[in-house]
């Protein structure tokens, strides 16, 4: 299979990107952006770029996944900045998993900096753990920034029943951090072991309910007894399959967002920032946000 990317321009191709978000964000049409206003935003200085699958010696191939996002303003305490704001990703289901949605970050990336910006910021569920790892392992984004209930409701499959929370991650692309995710020799990801090596200890330890599935360590935690100075690292742990837990289990999907919400909102204003995601694979696999306060090595 052939992957190509390009940017996308024309009311005829957008088109497509219509089509694939219904695809992805199933259930509700209003959800879902129509091609009139994405061709407004790749006409004043947007982008969207699609990533095109084509089996060996077909000529034309078919979209797959897409990124939309648009130049957008921050409050700095040096004034207005402007940055990129990256409002969609989406990746047909069947194409998953095949490092589509990392090349079309990459060609963002490019694309963003030879804009002449150097931050693109996006938002994401911060309890799925596929978009933790590529946002964060994988790209090199940083967050400190937890917005509650960001979208109100939402009415398509992926969002429909929780508040609508949000990690706003920072990527700051030119940066040596960024710089090296990106490279072909990308630093291998770290692993528990290496964490525990540095003294970091998971805040909320999980355990497993009769059907397996992880349940929130307690809300018994308490942040103002944590000395940042003393704890540099933390590790905070998520389901590693939030989509299925919430199909399992609307309650305890909404007691994750309960415990996640409380636990990063405290971190963040006491000066944590989140750097890192560790994701163990297998049979039972488990995930992991790290957090730094301070300088870290690591
Ligand atoms: C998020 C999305 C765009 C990613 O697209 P993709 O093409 O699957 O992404 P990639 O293959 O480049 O990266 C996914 C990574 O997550 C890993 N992964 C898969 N399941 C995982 C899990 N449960 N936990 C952690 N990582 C996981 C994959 O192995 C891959 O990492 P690798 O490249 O190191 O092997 C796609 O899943 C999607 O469309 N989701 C629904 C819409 C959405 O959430 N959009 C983003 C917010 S707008």
């Amino acid at each position: 299979m052939k992957v190509s990317i390009r940017i996308l321009e024309h009311p005829d191709e957008l088109a497509e990107v219509e089509r694939l978000q219904a695809q992805v964000w199933t259930g509700s049409e209003v959800e879902i952006v129509p091609v009139h206003m994405l061709v407004a935003v790749v006409h004043n200085g947007g982008l969207v770029i699609g990533a095109f699958v084509a089996e060996e010696g077909e000529p034309a191939g078919k979209l797959a996944g897409f990124v939309f996002g648009f130049p957008g303003l921050v409050q700095t305490p040096d004034g207005l900045h402007l940055k990129h704001h990256s409002h969609m990703m989406g990746v047909h289901p069947q194409y998953r998993g095949q490092q589509i949605g990392f090349a079309l970050k990459r060609a963002q990336w490019q694309m963003v900096r030879h804009q002449g910006l150097n931050h693109i910021t996006w938002t994401y569920d911060p309890l799925l753990s596929r978009n933790a790892h590529l946002n964060i392992t994988r790209l090199g984004t940083v967050c400190n920034t937890y917005l509650e209930d960001e979208y109100g409701t939402l009415r398509d499959g992926l969002n429909l029943g929780l508040p609508s929370d949000r990690f706003q991650v920072d990527w700051w692309v030119n940066s040596a951090r960024v710089n090296r995710r990106l490279s072909r020799s990308a630093r291998p990801a770290l692993d528990l072991a290496h964490y525990y090596a540095g003294g970091a200890q998971v805040l909320n330890p999980t355990r497993q309910d009769a059907s397996g599935w992880p349940v929130p360590g307690g809300d018994d935690f308490a942040t103002a007894q944590i000395d940042p100075a003393e704890r540099p690292l933390l590790l905070v742990e998520i389901p590693s399959d939030f989509h299925a837990l919430k199909a399992a289990s609307t309650e305890l999907a909404a007691a994750w967002r309960k415990h996640t919400r409380r636990l990063f909102t405290e971190l963040f204003q006491m000066g944590y920032l989140v750097t890192d995601f560790v994701y163990l694979p297998g049979t039972h696999p488990r995930s992991f946000y790290v957090l730094t306060y301070g300088e870290s090595t690591l």
